[in-house]
């Protein structure tokens, strides 16, 4: 049976996080609207949408509602980068979000700190049928394609391991965490943290509000971490990109 997703709308902020996702997309159509190109077509059998955000949160929010609103997606996933705020959490490894939170969310002394104001909360979860179908493909995508998707000179260079897939609470803000401080700020007000990135949350509350299932997948680029920018860079350019394509076609394939 098909993956019951009627039309799939798919995100990253750089274009090396969904390089050859539109390559092999079946009748693509392009259309621009403010600023991004929205690419329509047939993934693996998914009818699908494919855009870059560029990165932060007004960008992903922005990409978001456009996709929803103008472009009639049913599902969203999020693909992209993010940095490890926990120890067990290495460079190489996939965090699939459970929930969100924005990070630099703060309206105190009006609000409770992270809430959202208004909406009266901070934590967004993410649609756990879509969230699981992630899960198993990327579970697939380990035991089967990463070998041969990953050059060994790069798993060599980033010393990776056989990636772990793991689920749990992703912070997003219009930070780049690059230091001790900030990371320990951070896991001092969320214990749970895994990772963070720049844009997660701001989809996940766009999507809350339009009541559209999200998930939020992410591979751990660096450790958030002096070394972050260096790491960021090199890692997206190098290894990112095989892991979003192979993932996303194995969720494809799934049905
Ligand atoms: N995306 C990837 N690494 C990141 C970091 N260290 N901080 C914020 N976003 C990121």
């Amino acid at each position: 049976m098909p993956l019951p997703i009627p039309r799939l709308g798919i995100i990253s902020a750089l274009h090396q996080e969904q390089a050859g996702l539109i390559d092999n997309m079946a009748q693509p159509q392009s259309v621009t609207r403010a600023m991004r190109d929205y690419v329509s077509g047939q993934l693996w059998g998914i009818d699908s949408v494919c855009v870059l955000s560029r990165i932060g949160k007004t960008a992903a929010a922005a990409t978001a509602a456009t996709l929803i609103e103008r472009f009639g997606v049913t599902h969203i996933v999020f693909t992209g980068v993010a940095g490890s705020v926990d120890a067990g959490v290495a460079v190489g490894d996939i965090v699939i979000a459970d929930a969100l939170v924005q990070h630099d969310m703060n309206a105190a002394p009006l609000f409770p700190r992270f809430e959202v104001p208004l909406l009266g909360q901070a934590l967004f979860s993410s649609d756990r049928h879509l969230s699981d179908w992630l899960f198993e493909a990327a579970g697939r995508f380990v035991a089967e394609d990463v070998d041969k998707m990953v050059a060994e000179t790069d798993r060599e260079l980033f010393r990776l391991h056989r990636p772990r897939v793991h689920r749990g609470l992703i912070g997003s803000g219009d930070e780049f965490i690059h230091g001790p401080q900030r990371r320990v700020e951070l896991r001092e007000a969320f214990p749970q943290l895994l990772a963070v990135e720049m844009e997660g949350a701001a989809v996940a509350q766009v999507c809350f509000e339009f009541g559209v299932p999200f998930a939020v997948i992410r591979t751990i680029s660096d450790g958030a971490d002096e070394a972050a920018p260096r790491d960021f860079m090199q890692f997206v350019e190098r290894v990112a990109s095989r892991y979003s394509f192979g993932i996303v076609r194995r969720l494809c394939g799934l049905g």
